[in-house]
Protein backbone atom coordinates (compact mmCIF):
# COMPACT_ATOMS: atom_id res chain seq x y z
CA UNK A 1 0.00 0.00 0.00
CA UNK A 2 1.68 3.69 -0.74
CA UNK A 3 2.26 5.19 2.19
CA UNK A 4 2.68 8.50 0.72
CA UNK A 5 0.41 10.66 -1.52
CA UNK A 6 1.59 13.52 -3.94
CA UNK A 7 -1.66 15.19 -3.42
CA UNK A 8 -1.52 15.03 -0.05
CA UNK A 9 -3.52 12.72 2.83
CA UNK A 10 -6.74 13.07 0.84
CA UNK A 11 -5.25 12.19 -2.58
CA UNK A 12 -6.19 13.54 -5.71
CA UNK A 13 -10.02 14.96 -5.84
CA UNK A 14 -11.88 16.75 -8.42
CA UNK A 15 -10.94 20.65 -6.54
CA UNK A 16 -7.83 20.43 -8.16
CA UNK A 17 -9.69 21.01 -11.85
CA UNK A 18 -9.81 24.54 -12.81
CA UNK A 19 -12.27 26.19 -15.70
CA UNK A 20 -12.68 23.48 -18.47
CA UNK A 21 -14.04 25.62 -21.15
CA UNK A 22 -12.91 25.24 -24.42
CA UNK A 23 -11.95 21.46 -23.43
CA UNK A 24 -13.47 18.54 -24.89
CA UNK A 25 -13.90 15.28 -23.26
CA UNK A 26 -14.79 11.86 -25.04
CA UNK A 27 -15.99 9.30 -22.61
CA UNK A 28 -17.06 5.28 -23.18
CA UNK A 29 -20.24 3.96 -21.09
CA UNK A 30 -22.03 7.30 -19.14
CA UNK A 31 -25.46 5.58 -18.35
CA UNK A 32 -24.20 4.70 -14.94
CA UNK A 33 -21.31 4.66 -12.62
CA UNK A 34 -17.93 6.25 -12.48
CA UNK A 35 -18.72 7.09 -16.39
CA UNK A 36 -22.05 8.65 -15.42
CA UNK A 37 -20.02 10.66 -12.19
CA UNK A 38 -16.86 11.46 -14.77
CA UNK A 39 -19.34 13.23 -17.10
CA UNK A 40 -20.94 15.08 -14.32
CA UNK A 41 -18.36 16.60 -13.33
CA UNK A 42 -16.58 17.74 -16.38
CA UNK A 43 -19.67 19.46 -17.25
CA UNK A 44 -20.05 20.88 -13.88
CA UNK A 45 -16.40 22.56 -14.79
CA UNK A 46 -17.68 23.85 -17.94
CA UNK A 47 -15.72 21.19 -20.30
CA UNK A 48 -17.59 19.78 -22.98
CA UNK A 49 -18.36 16.47 -22.63
CA UNK A 50 -19.22 13.71 -25.66
CA UNK A 51 -20.57 10.30 -24.29
CA UNK A 52 -20.49 7.38 -26.40
CA UNK A 53 -23.08 5.05 -25.30
CA UNK A 54 -25.17 1.62 -26.86
CA UNK A 55 -28.39 2.16 -25.56
CA UNK A 56 -30.49 5.02 -26.88
CA UNK A 57 -32.64 5.44 -24.44
CA UNK A 58 -30.77 5.48 -21.18
CA UNK A 59 -28.13 7.69 -23.02
CA UNK A 60 -31.12 10.33 -23.72
CA UNK A 61 -31.94 9.91 -20.11
CA UNK A 62 -28.82 10.83 -18.92
CA UNK A 63 -28.56 13.63 -20.75
CA UNK A 64 -32.26 14.53 -19.06
CA UNK A 65 -30.18 13.70 -15.78
CA UNK A 66 -27.27 16.56 -16.71
CA UNK A 67 -28.99 19.02 -17.86
CA UNK A 68 -31.39 18.71 -14.49
CA UNK A 69 -28.22 19.22 -12.18
CA UNK A 70 -26.52 21.33 -14.69
CA UNK A 71 -28.92 23.40 -16.20
CA UNK A 72 -29.24 23.48 -19.97
CA UNK A 73 -26.42 25.72 -20.98
CA UNK A 74 -24.48 22.49 -20.57
CA UNK A 75 -22.07 21.27 -23.98
CA UNK A 76 -22.81 17.55 -23.88
CA UNK A 77 -23.35 15.23 -26.66
CA UNK A 78 -24.56 11.68 -27.34
CA UNK A 79 -23.30 9.22 -30.06
CA UNK A 80 -24.42 5.93 -30.11
CA UNK A 81 -21.54 3.48 -30.26
CA UNK A 82 -22.03 -0.30 -29.23
CA UNK A 83 -18.44 -1.52 -28.25
CA UNK A 84 -18.98 -4.71 -29.48
CA UNK A 85 -19.73 -4.18 -32.41
CA UNK A 86 -16.46 -3.03 -34.72
CA UNK A 87 -18.97 -1.32 -36.92
CA UNK A 88 -20.72 0.84 -35.00
CA UNK A 89 -17.19 2.08 -33.25
CA UNK A 90 -15.90 3.19 -36.36
CA UNK A 91 -19.32 4.43 -37.26
CA UNK A 92 -18.72 6.40 -33.67
CA UNK A 93 -15.58 7.78 -34.36
CA UNK A 94 -16.24 8.95 -37.64
CA UNK A 95 -19.11 11.39 -36.00
CA UNK A 96 -16.74 12.39 -33.04
CA UNK A 97 -14.32 13.50 -35.88
CA UNK A 98 -17.14 15.45 -37.66
CA UNK A 99 -18.66 16.79 -34.90
CA UNK A 100 -15.64 18.10 -32.44
CA UNK A 101 -12.17 19.83 -33.51
CA UNK A 102 -10.42 18.87 -30.24
CA UNK A 103 -10.04 16.10 -27.74
CA UNK A 104 -8.55 16.68 -25.03
CA UNK A 105 -8.97 13.40 -23.21
CA UNK A 106 -10.40 10.13 -24.67
CA UNK A 107 -11.33 8.26 -21.26
CA UNK A 108 -12.15 4.63 -21.80
CA UNK A 109 -14.37 4.14 -19.32
CA UNK A 110 -17.26 1.91 -20.58
CA UNK A 111 -16.88 -2.20 -19.41
CA UNK A 112 -18.80 -5.51 -19.02
CA UNK A 113 -18.15 -7.74 -16.19
CA UNK A 114 -17.77 -11.58 -15.08
CA UNK A 115 -19.97 -12.44 -18.20
CA UNK A 116 -21.11 -15.78 -16.98
CA UNK A 117 -20.54 -18.31 -20.55
CA UNK A 118 -19.05 -17.24 -23.09
CA UNK A 119 -20.48 -14.89 -25.62
CA UNK A 120 -18.79 -13.88 -28.43
CA UNK A 121 -19.36 -10.55 -30.36
CA UNK A 122 -20.71 -9.78 -33.37
CA UNK A 123 -16.76 -9.67 -34.74
CA UNK A 124 -15.70 -12.83 -33.25
CA UNK A 125 -13.75 -12.01 -29.76
CA UNK A 126 -15.14 -13.33 -26.14
CA UNK A 127 -17.14 -10.46 -25.54
CA UNK A 128 -15.27 -9.21 -22.79
CA UNK A 129 -12.07 -8.99 -24.37
CA UNK A 130 -14.26 -7.79 -27.85
CA UNK A 131 -15.75 -4.53 -25.76
CA UNK A 132 -13.65 -3.98 -23.18
CA UNK A 133 -10.50 -4.13 -25.06
CA UNK A 134 -11.03 -4.63 -28.74
CA UNK A 135 -13.38 -1.78 -29.15
CA UNK A 136 -11.53 1.06 -27.17
CA UNK A 137 -8.63 -0.07 -29.44
CA UNK A 138 -10.04 1.11 -32.32
CA UNK A 139 -11.80 4.03 -31.03
CA UNK A 140 -8.21 4.99 -29.48
CA UNK A 141 -6.87 4.13 -33.18
CA UNK A 142 -9.23 5.94 -35.19
CA UNK A 143 -9.31 8.69 -32.57
CA UNK A 144 -5.62 9.09 -32.45
CA UNK A 145 -5.19 11.70 -35.42
CA UNK A 146 -7.51 14.45 -33.77
CA UNK A 147 -5.98 13.40 -30.07
CA UNK A 148 -2.73 14.16 -31.32
CA UNK A 149 -3.32 17.68 -33.01
CA UNK A 150 -4.86 18.52 -29.73
CA UNK A 151 -2.21 17.38 -27.86
CA UNK A 152 -4.25 15.03 -25.79
CA UNK A 153 -4.79 12.16 -23.79
CA UNK A 154 -5.87 8.67 -23.97
CA UNK A 155 -7.19 7.28 -20.54
CA UNK A 156 -7.88 3.49 -19.97
CA UNK A 157 -10.06 2.25 -17.17
CA UNK A 158 -8.50 -0.93 -16.01
CA UNK A 159 -9.23 -2.96 -13.53
CA UNK A 160 -7.40 -4.46 -9.79
CA UNK A 161 -8.74 -7.71 -11.76
CA UNK A 162 -5.67 -7.23 -14.00
CA UNK A 163 -3.90 -9.16 -11.17
CA UNK A 164 -7.12 -11.97 -10.57
CA UNK A 165 -6.29 -14.02 -13.63
CA UNK A 166 -3.58 -15.71 -15.55
CA UNK A 167 -1.91 -12.43 -15.37
CA UNK A 168 -0.71 -12.58 -18.93
CA UNK A 169 -2.64 -12.41 -22.18
CA UNK A 170 -3.68 -16.03 -23.35
CA UNK A 171 -2.48 -15.70 -26.92
CA UNK A 172 -2.92 -19.73 -27.45
CA UNK A 173 -6.62 -19.22 -27.24
CA UNK A 174 -7.74 -15.60 -26.66
CA UNK A 175 -11.30 -16.36 -26.57
CA UNK A 176 -10.92 -18.93 -24.12
CA UNK A 177 -13.02 -21.89 -26.45
CA UNK A 178 -11.00 -24.15 -23.87
CA UNK A 179 -11.94 -23.26 -20.09
CA UNK A 180 -13.91 -20.22 -20.27
CA UNK A 181 -13.83 -19.13 -16.85
CA UNK A 182 -15.66 -15.32 -16.53
CA UNK A 183 -12.94 -14.01 -14.14
CA UNK A 184 -9.95 -14.99 -16.15
CA UNK A 185 -11.79 -13.82 -19.16
CA UNK A 186 -12.58 -10.46 -17.59
CA UNK A 187 -9.00 -10.22 -16.01
CA UNK A 188 -7.61 -10.20 -19.42
CA UNK A 189 -9.33 -8.02 -20.96
CA UNK A 190 -8.50 -5.65 -18.55
CA UNK A 191 -5.01 -6.55 -18.26
CA UNK A 192 -4.96 -5.83 -21.68
CA UNK A 193 -6.34 -2.60 -21.39
CA UNK A 194 -3.47 -1.62 -19.19
CA UNK A 195 -0.51 -3.07 -20.67
CA UNK A 196 -1.44 -1.45 -24.05
CA UNK A 197 -1.38 2.13 -22.37
CA UNK A 198 2.23 1.77 -21.26
CA UNK A 199 2.75 0.04 -25.00
CA UNK A 200 1.39 3.05 -26.54
CA UNK A 201 3.79 5.07 -24.44
CA UNK A 202 7.00 3.21 -25.82
CA UNK A 203 5.67 3.66 -28.92
CA UNK A 204 5.05 7.44 -28.73
CA UNK A 205 8.17 7.63 -27.26
CA UNK A 206 10.33 5.85 -30.08
CA UNK A 207 8.73 8.17 -32.87
CA UNK A 208 9.02 11.55 -30.80
CA UNK A 209 5.48 12.04 -30.00
CA UNK A 210 5.89 13.85 -26.47
CA UNK A 211 2.33 15.93 -26.55
CA UNK A 212 0.28 12.94 -26.52
CA UNK A 213 -0.11 11.25 -23.11
CA UNK A 214 -1.59 7.40 -22.68
CA UNK A 215 -2.53 7.03 -18.93
CA UNK A 216 -3.87 3.77 -16.97
CA UNK A 217 -6.12 3.59 -13.88
CA UNK A 218 -8.52 1.85 -11.91
CA UNK A 219 -11.62 2.91 -9.97
CA UNK A 220 -11.01 0.70 -6.74
CA UNK A 221 -14.39 -1.47 -5.92
CA UNK A 222 -16.84 0.91 -6.10
CA UNK A 223 -20.66 1.02 -6.15
CA UNK A 224 -21.78 1.06 -9.81
CA UNK A 225 -24.55 -1.44 -11.96
CA UNK A 226 -20.61 -3.32 -13.37
CA UNK A 227 -21.96 -6.29 -12.16
CA UNK A 228 -25.84 -6.26 -12.26
CA UNK A 229 -25.72 -5.62 -15.65
CA UNK A 230 -23.50 -8.50 -17.06
CA UNK A 231 -22.18 -10.71 -13.81
CA UNK A 232 -24.16 -14.19 -12.68
CA UNK A 233 -26.15 -14.54 -10.27
CA UNK A 234 -23.72 -15.47 -7.56
CA UNK A 235 -21.38 -12.65 -8.07
CA UNK A 236 -24.46 -10.13 -7.64
CA UNK A 237 -25.04 -11.68 -4.52
CA UNK A 238 -21.05 -11.37 -3.46
CA UNK A 239 -21.10 -7.90 -5.21
CA UNK A 240 -24.65 -7.12 -3.37
CA UNK A 241 -23.14 -7.53 0.46
CA UNK A 242 -19.71 -6.43 -0.53
CA UNK A 243 -21.70 -3.10 -1.06
CA UNK A 244 -22.70 -2.94 1.98
CA UNK A 245 -19.39 -3.38 3.44
CA UNK A 246 -16.61 -0.40 4.01
CA UNK A 247 -14.53 -2.21 0.79
CA UNK A 248 -16.60 -0.46 -1.68
CA UNK A 249 -17.09 3.08 -2.42
CA UNK A 250 -19.52 5.20 -3.95
CA UNK A 251 -18.91 5.89 -7.55
CA UNK A 252 -18.13 9.49 -7.76
CA UNK A 253 -15.23 8.29 -5.85
CA UNK A 254 -14.39 5.48 -8.27
CA UNK A 255 -14.50 8.44 -11.66
CA UNK A 256 -11.60 10.52 -9.73
CA UNK A 257 -8.56 8.11 -11.10
CA UNK A 258 -9.70 8.87 -14.23
CA UNK A 259 -10.42 11.94 -13.92
CA UNK A 260 -7.26 12.65 -12.52
CA UNK A 261 -5.93 11.07 -15.55
CA UNK A 262 -7.77 13.00 -18.00
CA UNK A 263 -7.09 16.87 -16.68
CA UNK A 264 -3.97 16.70 -14.15
CA UNK A 265 -1.36 18.64 -15.50
CA UNK A 266 2.15 17.36 -15.67
CA UNK A 267 1.06 13.43 -14.49
CA UNK A 268 3.91 10.98 -14.85
CA UNK A 269 2.39 8.22 -17.51
CA UNK A 270 4.61 5.68 -15.91
CA UNK A 271 2.74 5.47 -12.99
CA UNK A 272 -0.67 3.26 -12.54
CA UNK A 273 -3.24 5.32 -10.14
CA UNK A 274 -6.20 4.18 -8.02
CA UNK A 275 -7.52 4.35 -4.72
CA UNK A 276 -4.42 3.60 -2.09
CA UNK A 277 -5.96 2.50 0.53
CA UNK A 278 -6.94 -1.07 1.64
CA UNK A 279 -5.94 -3.68 -1.01
CA UNK A 280 -6.41 -0.33 -3.71
CA UNK A 281 -10.37 -1.15 -3.33
CA UNK A 282 -10.72 2.41 -1.38
CA UNK A 283 -9.25 5.53 -0.15
CA UNK A 284 -7.19 8.10 -1.25
CA UNK A 285 -6.39 8.77 -5.12
CA UNK A 286 -2.67 8.50 -6.53
CA UNK A 287 -0.11 6.46 -7.55
CA UNK A 288 0.50 3.12 -6.55
CA UNK A 289 2.19 0.08 -7.32
CA UNK A 290 1.69 -2.64 -9.97
CA UNK A 291 2.84 -5.73 -10.26
CA UNK A 292 5.58 -6.40 -13.24
CA UNK A 293 3.37 -8.39 -15.67
CA UNK A 294 1.14 -5.68 -16.32
CA UNK A 295 4.70 -3.84 -18.25
CA UNK A 296 5.89 -6.93 -19.89
CA UNK A 297 7.13 -5.72 -22.92
CA UNK A 298 7.55 -8.59 -25.23
CA UNK A 299 3.70 -9.94 -24.05
CA UNK A 300 2.40 -5.76 -24.66
CA UNK A 301 3.98 -5.62 -28.13
CA UNK A 302 2.48 -9.20 -29.36
CA UNK A 303 -0.48 -7.77 -28.08
CA UNK A 304 -0.46 -4.84 -29.77
CA UNK A 305 0.88 -6.50 -33.32
CA UNK A 306 -2.35 -9.11 -32.75
CA UNK A 307 -4.59 -6.06 -32.13
CA UNK A 308 -3.24 -4.38 -35.11
CA UNK A 309 -4.29 -7.34 -37.01
CA UNK A 310 -7.45 -8.34 -35.63
CA UNK A 311 -9.17 -5.19 -35.61
CA UNK A 312 -7.40 -3.90 -39.39
CA UNK A 313 -6.62 -0.80 -37.02
CA UNK A 314 -3.06 0.42 -38.04
CA UNK A 315 -2.06 3.75 -35.68
CA UNK A 316 -0.39 6.07 -37.58
CA UNK A 317 2.20 6.47 -34.83
N1 LIG B 1 -17.28 -0.82 -10.18
C1 LIG B 1 -16.14 -1.38 -9.84
O1 LIG B 1 -15.93 -1.76 -8.68
C2 LIG B 1 -15.06 -1.56 -10.86
C3 LIG B 1 -13.91 -2.26 -10.47
C4 LIG B 1 -12.87 -2.38 -11.38
C5 LIG B 1 -12.98 -1.79 -12.63
N2 LIG B 1 -14.13 -1.14 -13.00
C6 LIG B 1 -14.17 -0.53 -14.33
O2 LIG B 1 -14.77 0.75 -14.25
C7 LIG B 1 -15.35 1.11 -15.51
C8 LIG B 1 -16.74 1.64 -15.32
O3 LIG B 1 -17.59 0.63 -14.85
P1 LIG B 1 -18.71 0.89 -13.76
O4 LIG B 1 -18.28 0.16 -12.55
O5 LIG B 1 -19.05 2.32 -13.67
O6 LIG B 1 -19.91 0.03 -14.38
P2 LIG B 1 -21.34 0.44 -14.95
O7 LIG B 1 -22.09 1.25 -13.97
O8 LIG B 1 -21.95 -0.85 -15.38
O9 LIG B 1 -20.99 1.31 -16.22
C9 LIG B 1 -20.49 0.73 -17.40
C10 LIG B 1 -20.85 1.58 -18.59
O10 LIG B 1 -20.35 0.91 -19.75
C11 LIG B 1 -21.38 0.84 -20.71
N3 LIG B 1 -21.22 -0.26 -21.63
C12 LIG B 1 -21.26 -1.59 -21.39
N4 LIG B 1 -21.13 -2.29 -22.52
C13 LIG B 1 -21.02 -1.39 -23.53
C14 LIG B 1 -20.89 -1.49 -24.92
N5 LIG B 1 -20.89 -2.65 -25.55
N6 LIG B 1 -20.80 -0.36 -25.64
C15 LIG B 1 -20.84 0.87 -25.04
N7 LIG B 1 -20.97 1.03 -23.71
C16 LIG B 1 -21.07 -0.09 -22.97
C17 LIG B 1 -22.65 0.69 -19.88
O11 LIG B 1 -23.76 0.98 -20.69
P3 LIG B 1 -25.22 0.27 -20.52
O12 LIG B 1 -25.98 1.17 -19.61
O13 LIG B 1 -25.75 0.24 -21.90
O14 LIG B 1 -25.00 -1.09 -19.91
C18 LIG B 1 -22.37 1.72 -18.79
O15 LIG B 1 -22.65 3.01 -19.26
C19 LIG B 1 -15.27 -0.18 -16.34
O16 LIG B 1 -14.17 -0.08 -17.22
C20 LIG B 1 -15.02 -1.27 -15.32
O17 LIG B 1 -14.33 -2.39 -15.87
C21 LIG B 1 -15.17 -1.03 -12.13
Amino acid sequence: MSTSNTFGPSGWTPDRISDLNGKTFVITGTTSGTGFEAARILLSKNARVVMLNRNVEKAAATTSKLVKLHGDSIDVLNIHMDLGDQSSVKKAAAEVIEKVDRIDALMCNGAIAQVPKQKLTKDGWESQMGVNYFGHFTLQGLLFPLIEKSKGRIVSVGSMGYDMGIRTINFNDINWDNNYKPNDAYSQSKLAQIMSMYELQNRLNDAGKHDVKAYACHPGSSRTSLIDTSGSFMMKLIFGLMKLSPLTQPAENGAYPELMCATEPELDQSAFYGPTGRSYWVGPVGAHELKPHAKDKAVAQKLWDLSEKETGVVWNI
